[in-house]
């Protein structure tokens, strides 16, 4: 057998440790190197694509040019260990430890509570850590640039902003301040003073205290790396792995000659390109060539006439480089350097930046690439090399094709890209629209260049280039060649509209959707561009004293500015502590996250940071590619004949039961959607298992859909008298319908579960990132059929669970159990972000349609609702949010007359569930905006409306639960006082009249959300509290650890209850063996119950030692326990809240379901850019009634996470779903959460004063999940601009705007010239199939964004119609309706004339099924029922079938 080749020793430093890797493999990540390798788990796996920064770290290289060591932070998960060679790493462990010395930034950002889950928290640090060490006091804007990268799900940002500014120059920050005692240490402190004015605080934490930062104190780069990198290594290395070798030339000759023998071999640099096609779309390259050691592709040079940019430079170097070069330039020489400049600004993330590199990003040739497009017409030249020589080759339309004979050949390489100087009379601009502004690939970017022959506006050359509109960049030279000559003035313009339109086609079926948004962006970003150019013209003849050019009103220049990213600014106000309150209490004050100085050292144990155990094996789910199949034969053979692979897991290896009749674990014969899980592999790694997972062969038939429909509870309030009161009572009438889309969970810890099975009795132990471990534990048992006594479910922390993790652990450490059992051996599973976006569900997508009775004054007197919930495969938690939807439908408002009706609609999609808010979020969103339409019919603002409705005095709610509204009322004054709503409102008015491509918007929101479950029993909670000889105390009790402080307000319980601080207190972990039948920690109840159960343990506790203190008043806390023990006192005690009773009468439509209301109000302020639709929060004032707070500092975290949250669902959170049911949007780059920048400007939170509760624990309040409804005052403060800009462009005011309000819709509704050019051209492009259109009809309506039909989409239907009416159906014109949302049909119709119009061939017939079915029309097809009680919810109904 011959041997393997020897492979180089890769050498690389990790936290200042020497690390020699003598078999370094190409296909390893640092991030995986660290954690399994190393057993640095602080560095978290989060996305795996580079998108979200929980793996970043520091790596720091001598630079040979500047002689200087560069630091710089990146994503560990994309960087490949063989990259390393001679870098030092530094990982959240090197920075500093608990065990140690904290780094200040580690301390500064726990101790300014900007950790919740923590599971950010480490990537946060590394990215605030590289900043400091390249810049120790850095400015606002580079603090904003670095975390801009890091996702936080938790936060909202604010906090962590927060402690980073600490360091800012601008914040006057405590660098001088020496150490001194944190009056945040764990409650022995008064808070009294943290800003304090009277009762009311306004710091939560004392920054004076902080330890400076002493940059002295840091780790050097290694002396053995700076003495290779003086010497640099001349030789080839070569590391093989067992897939992929990778050869890193020490010259570019040997480089040059290496490609000639590996033509096909792609040079790595960032990989930031390669690794991620390499992970999703099944990339492979055996041969990786890496130049990273080749000076000449580094190097810089200022010419004459440009700038030469080695292929090899860091885009964030580039940046760096333009910014130096620009000052030293005249303006006109600067302006393709400007463009470039703005760009790589916004592009991707610092970390990213840092990574990638010029020559990567202009040959990958991304469609959506922000640089090539500028660098084209630019007119920037590629310098090619190869063992032939050097070559020169145009970055133009050709190249950017991919035209061959335009290309490079195999054996070239890119050197350096030279960019010219811009010409007098030649103005270049970039232009770029995304999702969000920062870190997100756009929709559609430009670059945009004109010059005009001198002294003139006469166009002597003119470049457009477009990203983000085919497979590549895209230019027009047809409509730029004929444009040449022609003045700058409308008319060219215009002109230049409709032939960029005609040249620049994009299909109606084009990839990514948005079609019409993106055709009306290549017009508006023209328009644009015309302006800037007519301005800069102006300008030029302004000071020749002359005027040639037309003028731009004043009212047009808003076109031109972009919405900048701001830092944000706010106050948190809370009420202080009673000064008699003892010192040592630490009830009411802003106590730091028990774990926050552990998240932000890494040391924090989530689940799979626990330490590989003995034998452990490795699973990986196969999940169906269909989304309704028969399963015909599974083939695994060749899975299980790979090494290392162990044993694959089927539904016939379970020993009990296979999850609930309509919810297997594992599939049997039958796929209900794309993402259901069909088996498992289980193998010695993770690589060995997945690649399994690859050769496992699936044969499937495709099903009809089976039709089932939900029947859900009616709550039929005076339903009889409703018609009578329309025409009674009021006087006006309206009707609308209003989608809410559906939202990612985007937890940052996956979903996560350790099983390890024990030698004795069938013992289990199962180590889960769960909010409820009762429920897995009760799922492992049912489907191993053992006892529930022998498994113990353990959570130590999860890492974000916001109801994602109720229900679906179980699921995953039921299958993994079976292995485990199976193999005998423990199993861990760790789902990708891929798989877990793919196979969790969400939150539910809505569709609902309101009618309207009111009066001329806006007083509201009947209304009536009706909420179809898109439920997925399965009814999990359907039937529940659907219950909760309706009963909070009425939010604040009084309202006598009314109807609300729910409906789940059952759907091929993965089974929605659980989400912060239950159904709030969604189904009072039809209310506001039925309220904000009310408000455009009678003239008034909606604020008018909203105060006018809601209720005022001691009442009952629509389910008659009595209720006082006093809070309610005092939320909403405060918060238009301290908001100075009026007079913003009139500012705003002022400001919209004198800009007519920027309008304002201003929105302010009332919100009673009502906390806790529908039942009694929901509310239970026990805890149990031990006592030690030593004193100390351990607390343990039914809650989980989400993030949301959940610990740290038990101690704080237990501290006041037992009268000791809580430094004498811990808190292990969550377990089943301790707590056991504990109820899932969610709806904002759980420090609620679990308080009480503490508080009560705590008594108990306190009652038995009463006698001996009274004995000894003077003894201390140990010597009483001391006595205790002595005289058999039992140290040890459990404590129940038997919880708060709640029920629903759902056959008479009454009850108190539940315990209390939490009232709060939020005014918000936006900016938006009609003509990219795209916006700013400028400001948002949130009042909450906390009453009594148990800790300040976690209660004001929760809001605005969730506000941020909330606000991610209403303006930027988009599924997106095949026609087949496949989800797109399955990472952070396809999905957009809230990032750093989107924070308001001004975002401000107070606590309503002196509220008391006398129901909950110390009159505090459960806050988890209320701010997220409040996010919605952003979608108003939207939807109020877009409506002011449709009235100056006199269009019809009742415009619903659709959740999310994205760029796109934003967009579409100010519609405007541009809007109908980018439409109308539509209509004489390629015409669409009807099913293409239903379909396209279907992803926006039910998955996805819900814009209106295109004017070509509805003729299409139209004709349709006709064709029907020959053959005297019924017409089709109902469903065109139904379909897009316009009007629901009578329903029957709908559904049989869809299927029956398409019956023929069979395919369209299948394919018009399954679109009634994902419609969920097939609702309609028997008429609703009341529900009975106990009925089973999901009942097979008829199939659907043409008559
Ligand atoms: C999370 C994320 C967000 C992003 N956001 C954006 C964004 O907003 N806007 C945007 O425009 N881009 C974005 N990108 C894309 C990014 O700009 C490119 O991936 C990057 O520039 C590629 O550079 P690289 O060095 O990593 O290339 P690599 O992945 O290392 O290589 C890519 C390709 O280039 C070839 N190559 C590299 N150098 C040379 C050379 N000198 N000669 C010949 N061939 C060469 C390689 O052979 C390979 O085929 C994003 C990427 C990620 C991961
Ligand atoms: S895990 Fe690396 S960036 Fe998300
Ligand atoms: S604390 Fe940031 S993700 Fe949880």
């Amino acid at each position: 057998m011959p041997c393997p080749p020897q492979s180089d020793e890769l050498v690389f430093f990790v936290n200042g440790r020497k690390v020699i890797e003598r078999s370094a493999d190409p296909e390893v990540t640092l991030l995986n190197f660290l954690r399994k390798n190393l057993h640095l788990t602080g560095t978290k796996y989060a996305c795996g694509r580079g998108g979200c920064g929980a793996c970043t770290v520091m790596v720091s290289k001598h630079d040979p040019v500047s002689t200087k060591i560069r630091h710089f932070s990146i994503t560990a998960c994309l960087v490949p260990i063989c990259s390393l060679y001679g870098a030092a790493v530094t990982t959240v462990e090197g920075v500093g430890s608990i065990k140690t010395r904290l780094h200040p930034v580690q301390e500064r950002i726990a101790k300014s509570h900007g950790t919740q889950c923590g599971f950010c928290t480490p990537g946060m640090v590394m990215s605030m850590y590289t900043l400091l060490r390249n810049h120790p006091q850095p400015s606002e804007e580079q603090l904003m640039e670095s975390l801009g990268g890091n996702l936080c799900r938790c936060t909202g940002y604010r906090p962590i902003l927060e402690s980073g500014r600490t360091f800012c120059m601008e914040s006057n920050g405590c660098q001088q301040k020496g150490p001194g005692n944190c009056c945040l240490d764990q409650g022995e402190n008064d808070s009294s003073s943290l800003g304090r004015r009277s009762d009311i605080c306004t710091e939560l934490f004392a920054k004076e205290d902080f330890q400076p930062l002493d940059p002295t104190q840091e780790l050097i780069f290694p002396p053995e790396l700076l003495r290779m990198a003086e010497n640099p290594e001349k030789r080839t290395l070569t590391f093989y792995g067992e897939r992929v070798t990778w050869i890193s030339p020490g010259t570019l000759k040997d480089l040059l000659e290496l490609k000639v023998k590996h033509p096909e071999a792609p040079l790595i640099l960032g990989n930031t390109s390669l690794g991620p096609a390499m992970k999703s779309q099944g990339h492979f390259h055996p041969i990786l060539l890496s130049p990273a050691r080749i000076s000449e592709l580094t190097t810089v040079t200022k010419t004459s006439d440009g700038l030469t940019i080695g292929a090899g430079c860091s885009l964030a170097q580039m940046k760096d480089i333009l910014a130096e070069r620009i000052p030293e330039l005249t303006e006109e020489k600067t302006q393709t350097y400007r463009a470039l400049l703005k760009h790589l600004r916004s592009l991707a993330s610092q970390q990213i930046r840092n990574m990638a590199s010029l020559g990567g990003h202009i040959i990958s040739r991304h469609c959506y690439s922000d640089l090539n497009p500028i660098l084209a017409v630019g007119n920037a030249t590629l310098n090619l090399i190869s063992e032939e020589g050097t070559r020169q080759i145009p970055l133009n339309e050709h190249f950017l094709a991919g035209l061959a004979s335009a290309d490079l050949k195999p054996e070239e390489i890119l050197e350096s890209v030279h960019i010219p100087h811009s010409r007098k009379w030649e103005f270049v601009s970039a232009f770029r629209q995304a999702q969000c502004q920062q870190n997100a690939l756009p929709d559609v970017n430009a670059g945009m260049r004109v010059l005009f022959r001198e002294g003139t506006d006469a166009i002597e050359d003119l470049s457009l280039a477009y990203g983000g509109l085919g497979a590549a960049t895209v230019s027009a030279p047809k409509s730029c060649q004929q444009l040449l000559g022609r003045l700058w003035n409308e008319l060219m313009l215009n002109e230049a509209c409709r032939l960029l339109l005609d040249e620049v086609s994009l299909p109606g079926s084009a990839p990514g959707g948005k079609v019409e948004f993106r055709r009306t962006l290549v017009v508006s970003f023209l328009f644009k561009f015309y302006l800037e150019v007519l301005q800069e013209l102006n300008k030029i003849v302004s000071a020749l004293d002359s005027s040639r050019y037309p003028e731009i009103s004043d009212q047009f220049l808003s076109a031109l500015e972009d919405l900048p990213v701001t830092i944000p600014q706010g106050v948190q106000t809370y009420q202080s502590v009673d000064s008699h309150q003892p010192l040592q209490d630490p009830v009411g004050r802003p106590i730091m996250h028990l774990s926050g100085l552990k998240h932000a050292t890494g040391e924090a144990v989530f689940c799979d940071d626990i330490p590989m155990v003995d034998k452990e094996l490795f699973m990986a789910l196969l999940t169906s590619s269909r989304a309704h199949a028969k399963i015909i034969s599974i083939d695994w053979s060749e899975a299980l004949e790979l090494p290392k692979v162990v044993d694959v897991i089927t539904a016939e290896d379970i020993p009990g039961t296979n999850g609930a009749e309509d919810d297997k674990l594992l599939a049997v014969d039958e796929v209900l959607c794309v993402g259901q899980i069909i088996c498992a592999v289980v193998a010695e790694t993770e690589v060995q298992a997945k690649r399994a997972l690859e050769k496992i062969k699936i044969t499937y038939e495709d099903l009809e859909p089976v039709i089932f429909t939900i029947q859900i509870p009616e709550l039929e309030v005076l339903a009889h008298e409703l018609c009578k009161q329309f025409h009674t009572n009021a006087s006006l009438q309206g009707e609308g319908e209003v989608h809410v889309g559906g939202q990612e969970h985007f937890y940052m810890e996956t979903q996560r579960v350790l099983v390890i099975p024990k030698t004795e009795d069938k013992e289990l132990d199962i180590y889960v990132s769960t909010q409820d471990p009762a429920h897995v534990q009760k799922t492992v048992s049912s489907t191993l059929n053992i006892p529930i006594n022998r498994i113990t479910c353990h959570v130590k922390r999860v890492g974000g669970g916001f109801g994602g993790k109720v229900g679906r652990p179980a699921v995953f450490g039921a299958i993994a159990a079976v292995g485990a059992i199976k193999t005998g051996r423990p199993i861990r599973l760790v789902l990708d972000r891929e798989d877990d976006m793919l196979i969790t569900g969400g939150r539910h997508p809505l569709f609902g349609k309101y009618k309207v009775g009111f009066m001329n004054t806006g007083r509201i007197k009947v209304l009536d609702i009706e909420c179809y919930i898109n439920g997925g495969c399965t009814l999990d938690d359907s039937e529940l949010v659907t219950e909760f939807l309706i009963l909070k439908l009425e939010n604040a408002y009084k309202i006598r007359n009314l109807r609300f009706r729910g409906r789940a609609c059952m759907t091929n999609l993965p089974s929605n569930t659980a989400f912060r808010g239950f159904g709030f979020p969604q189904g009072t969103l039809v209310t506001e905006s039925c309220i904000t339409a009310v408000a455009a019919k009678c003239g008034l603002p909606p604020e008018k409306i909203r105060e006018k409705n809601m209720y005022k005095t001691v009442d009952k709610t629509v389910y008659k639960q009595a209720f006082n509204p006093e809070n309610l009322i005092r939320c909403w004054n405060e918060c238009l006082d301290k908001s100075s709503f009026h007079s913003r409102r009139m500012q705003v008015e002022e400001f919209n009249k004198k800009n007519y491509w920027k309008k304002k918007g201003i929105a302010i929101i009332p919100m009673k959300f009502s906390v806790g479950f529908a039942a009694t029993s929901y509310h239970q909670a026990a805890a149990l509290v031990h006592i030690y000889t030593d004193g100390s105390v351990l607390v343990t009790h039914g809650g989980n650890e989400l993030g949301q402080g959940i610990h740290t307000k038990m101690l704080q319980v237990a501290s006041r209850e037992l009268k000791i601080p809580m430094s004498y207190m811990h808190i292990c972990e969550t377990s089943t063996a301790t707590v056991p039948n504990t109820i899932a920690t969610a709806a904002s109840i759980g420090a609620d119950v679990n308080g009480r159960a503490v508080q009560n343990a705590c008594q108990i506790l306190l009652k038995r030692l009463e006698p001996i203190i009274k004995k000894n008043p003077e003894g201390t806390w140990e010597d009483w326990i001391e006595a205790a023990f002595e005289q058999r006192i039992s140290l040890s005690a459990t404590g129940y809240f038997r919880g708060y009773k709640a029920f629903m009468d759902w056959e008479k439509g009454e009850g108190d379901p539940f315990p209390y209301y939490v009232y709060g109000a939020a005014c918000s302020e936006v900016e938006i850019d009609c003509l990219t639709g795209t916006h700013k929060k400028i400001r948002t004032d949130i009042i909450m009634d906390a009453c009594c707070s148990l800790n300040p500092a976690i209660d004001i975290g929760q809001i605005e996470g969730s506000f941020i949250q909330g606000m991610g669902l209403y303006t930027i959170e988009e599924l997106k779903y095949s026609p087949e049911g496949f989800l797109y949007s399955r990472s952070p780059d396809e999905y957009k959460i809230p990032t750093i920048t989107d924070v308001p400007e001004e975002f401000n939170v107070s606590f309503l004063p002196s509220s008391q509760t006398p129901l909950t624990i110390y009159s505090s309040k459960g806050l988890g999940e209320s701010g997220m409804f409040l996010g919605s005052s952003v979608f108003f403060a939207i939807a109020d601009a877009v409506a002011t800009a449709r009235r100056e462009r006199d269009m019809a005011e009742d415009f619903t705007v659709n959740s999310p309000a994205t760029p796109e819709q934003v967009r579409m509704a100010c519609a405007d010239q541009f809007t109908e050019m980018g439409v109308r051209k539509m209509e004489r492009g390629k015409h669409l199939s009807s099913i293409r259109i239903a379909e396209n009809l279907l992803e926006r309506r039910i998955l996805g964004s819900h814009t209106k039909p295109t004017e070509s989409e509805t003729p299409r239907v139209g004709f349709t119609t006709t064709t029907l009416r020959r053959r005297r159906q019924r017409p089709l014109r109902d469903v065109a309706a139904a379909v897009v949302g316009q009007n629901f049909p009578s329903p029957p119709s709908a559904c049989v004339l869809l299927t029956s119009e398409w019956q023929s061939p069979p395919n369209q017939h299948r394919r018009a099924m399954s679109l009634c079915f994902r419609l969920g029309l097939t609702d309609f097809c028997q008429p609703p029922l009341r529900r009975r009680r106990g009925a089973a919810p999901f009942t097979p109904a008829k199939p659907l079938c043409p008559p």
